[in-house]
């Protein structure tokens, strides 16, 4: 990894866009890897531009690496606007393009980021968690990842970050 892509993806995930739950989402999608054990839930909300049904903004939470939280922030930037369909034909590489072309090492998290989008956006994927409502139509929020964890032993520690500013 290039010492500029090494940048841009600590400056995304020291300041990350749109973290946070977002109360009236109309989609919902949370993805999980058990090969690194990182989680990642997406919220998606519609509104109608031009006659047209675009994503107005996406927010995510996740317990995962730092390029992986990274590749959330951009990607939620870069889904505003587009149809589901548009965003669901984005691949992680195009949805991770503004930090630069991934390490192999690091694919997967970019990948993780593009599940999480499709479990939310596409109802008849076999990852999918969740449906698209009618724009008007909510969905439950559903809880957090920090509430499905339970501790099967010892203490764990949790440090939420903030809730992202509600536009
Ligand atoms: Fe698991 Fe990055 S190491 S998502």
């Amino acid at each position: 990894m290039s010492d500029d892509q090494t940048q841009s993806i600590e400056a995304a995930s020291k300041n990350p866009k749109n973290l946070g739950e977002m109360e009236n989402a109309d989609a919902v999608g949370t993805v999980g890897r058990s090969d690194c054990g990182d989680m990642l839930r997406m919220w998606v909300k519609f509104k109608e531009e031009d006659g047209r049904k675009v994503i107005d903004r996406a927010t995510f939470q996740t317990f995962g690496c730092q390029t992986a939280i990274a590749v959330a922030s951009v990607a939620t930037e870069m889904i505003r606007g587009k149809t589901a369909s548009e965003a669901l034909s984005m691949s992680g590489e195009e949805l991770s393009s503004a930090l630069g072309p991934l390490p192999p090492m690091k694919i997967h998290c970019a990948q993780l980021v593009e599940d999480a989008l499709r479990s939310a956006l596409d109802p008849a994927s076999s990852i999918a968690e969740a449906s698209i409502p009618a724009l008007g139509q909510t969905s439950q929020t559903g809880p957090t990842l920090a509430d499905q964890i339970t501790p099967k032993s010892g203490k764990v520690k949790i440090t939420l970050l903030p809730k992202a500013p509600t536009p």
